[in-house]
């Protein structure tokens, strides 16, 4: 991963058994480029020390408000202002709910409320206090407000339960940081807003001047052709705004990008998938609360925020990060997965020999898609693609009954080298369901996004009916 050169980033750590993952947090961003202040909460200095912070960071660390010294040399308002992005790790429910009700009764909590550069929460705490409707209810109010509260990681805990809350591991976390700063990009700046807009929690439940209103989803739907291109382009993250959390507390697993079949060390079978409309769905469903994996094949696209992302290169480890990561509520199998891989690969580079070429011999890859719709672990809506480039409909009626999706999204893929939907910022689809087709117009891919996790929350909502 390239250098991040210069973020600042203000690291508040809440009082959790977490905390020591914190240190590792501050090691990632300094090698990375970065530079780190630390706010070390009362609870947190139960669990690391402020000695620590300050040896790792290379900076004073703070702990409280009364420092008159302080208060002098650099006061809460300014210390909220000095960093490009606030991140609070980990955040605990208390602190959770703290930011969402706008309460500030410590450094940690005073500067959060004082801040207007762009807040990242990382919760960490017990399966059962991460589902309890209360710290829901925050957290949907806090990702409302423009904060960004990543997804815990599922897994066995310190205090020997098993399930989600436990603090994603560091790299996840630098991941998560890098890809809000445009690293992966390299075309958005550090300028940009986050997902929903600007700093401090609570203060940006109230509109400020100057802040764009995010559209509602009718008028994006309203919108065609130019004018939501336009939007996808100026205001990326308004178009992955929902009303609440239609998805809160589902599992929604998402494949992405072409795969790469190795012929030999340096060769590979591919295809011209981009990954992006995977990644704006992958995107769109977090943002719409939904703990989210993605399995990527190799594309260079920066993780969207909240995003458990698994980096796979060809069809068969694909299958494998798939199964790995059931059950799911939902998938959507976007990869353009290679149909087949050469039946040997190669140790060593292939040479030139003579005048014959060599034969390739290919096997099959597995048809994850149709392996999921087959299996016990099916999950409840399960929606493929379809890229074609004849009978676009036809064939996508076909697919969607013999690999068993509930729906399946149709796009020709004819158009040839940068004119195809493939690699493009557009797609033409059409809805392939029980109850017949809908096509829709042309948007961007973030629009068909959002549009069909819109789908996605109405089908589930009927269902639950
Ligand atoms: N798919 C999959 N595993 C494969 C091939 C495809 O999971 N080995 C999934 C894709 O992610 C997509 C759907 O199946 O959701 C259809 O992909 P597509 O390439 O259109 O279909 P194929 O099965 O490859 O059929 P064909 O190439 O014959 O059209």
């Amino acid at each position: 991963m390239a250098a991040l050169s210069g973020i600042k980033v203000l690291l508040v750590i809440g009082g959790g058994i977490a905390a020591y993952k914190s240190c590792e947090l501050i090691r990632l961003i300094r090698k990375n480029g970065g530079s780190v202040t630390c706010v070390l909460t009362e609870g947190g200095s139960h669990f690391v020390t402020p000695m620590t912070l300050a040896a790792l960071s290379e900076n004073p660390v703070h702990t409280t408000l009364w420092d008159l010294r302080n208060e002098v040399e650099m006061g809460h308002i300014q210390l909220s202002r000095e960093a490009d992005l606030v991140v609070v790790c980990p955040a605990t429910a208390n602190m959770l709910a703290k930011m969402a009700a706008g309460i500030a009764d410590d450094l940690a909590t005073t500067l959060l409320l004082a801040t207007d550069k762009p807040v990242m929460a990382v919760p960490a705490m017990n399966v059962r206090m991460w589902s309890h409707a209360a710290v829901q209810a925050n957290v949907a109010r806090l990702r409302e407000a423009g904060v960004i509260v990543l997804d815990p990681d599922e897994g066995p805990m310190a205090c020997g339960e098993y399930g989600a809350g436990r603090l994603p591991e560091p790299p996840a976390i630098w991941n998560a940081i890098a890809s809000w700063a445009g690293q992966d990009t390299g075309a958005e700046t550090r300028e940009r807003e986050p997902q929903g807009g600007l700093g401090g929690p609570i203060a940006s439940l109230i509109p400020r001047g100057g802040r764009k209103a995010a559209p509602q989803p009718e008028t994006l739907l309203a919108q065609k052709g130019g004018a939501a291109a336009a939007a996808a382009e100026e205001d990326r993250g308004a178009l992955y705004h929902f009303d609440g959390a239609p998805l809160a507390g589902r599992h929604v697993l998402v494949t992405a990008g072409p795969t790469h079949e190795p012929i030999d060390p340096v060769r590979y079978i591919a295809n011209r998938s981009s990954g992006k409309q995977g990644f704006a769905i992958a995107a769109a469903a977090a943002a719409a609360g939904a703990r989210v994996t993605l399995v990527a094949g190799p594309v260079e696209l920066a993780t969207p925020p909240g995003v458990t992302r698994i980096d796979v290169q060809t069809a068969r480890d694909m299958a494998a990060a798939v199964r790995e990561s059931l059950p799911a509520d939902i998938a959507i199998m976007a990869a353009a997965v290679a149909d087949w891989r050469t039946r040997d690969m190669a140790e060593s580079k292939m040479k030139k020999r003579g005048d014959a070429p060599p034969a390739l011999e290919l096997a099959e890859n597995p048809d994850i898609l149709a392996t999921l719709g087959a299996s016990d672990a099916r999950p409840g809506l399960l929606i493929g693609f379809a890229a074609e480039t004849d009978d676009v409909v036809e064939n996508a009626q076909a697919k969607r009954a013999r690999k068993k999706a509930d729906w399946i999204i149709a796009n020709d893929v004819s158009g040839g080298v940068g004119r195809s939907v493939m690699g493009g910022a557009h797609n033409t689809i059409h809805l392939v369901t029980e109850e017949g087709v809908e096509d829709w117009p042309q948007m961007p891919k973030e629009e068909v996004a959002m549009r069909l996790v819109e789908r996605i929350a109405l089908a589930l909502e009927n269902d639950d009916d």
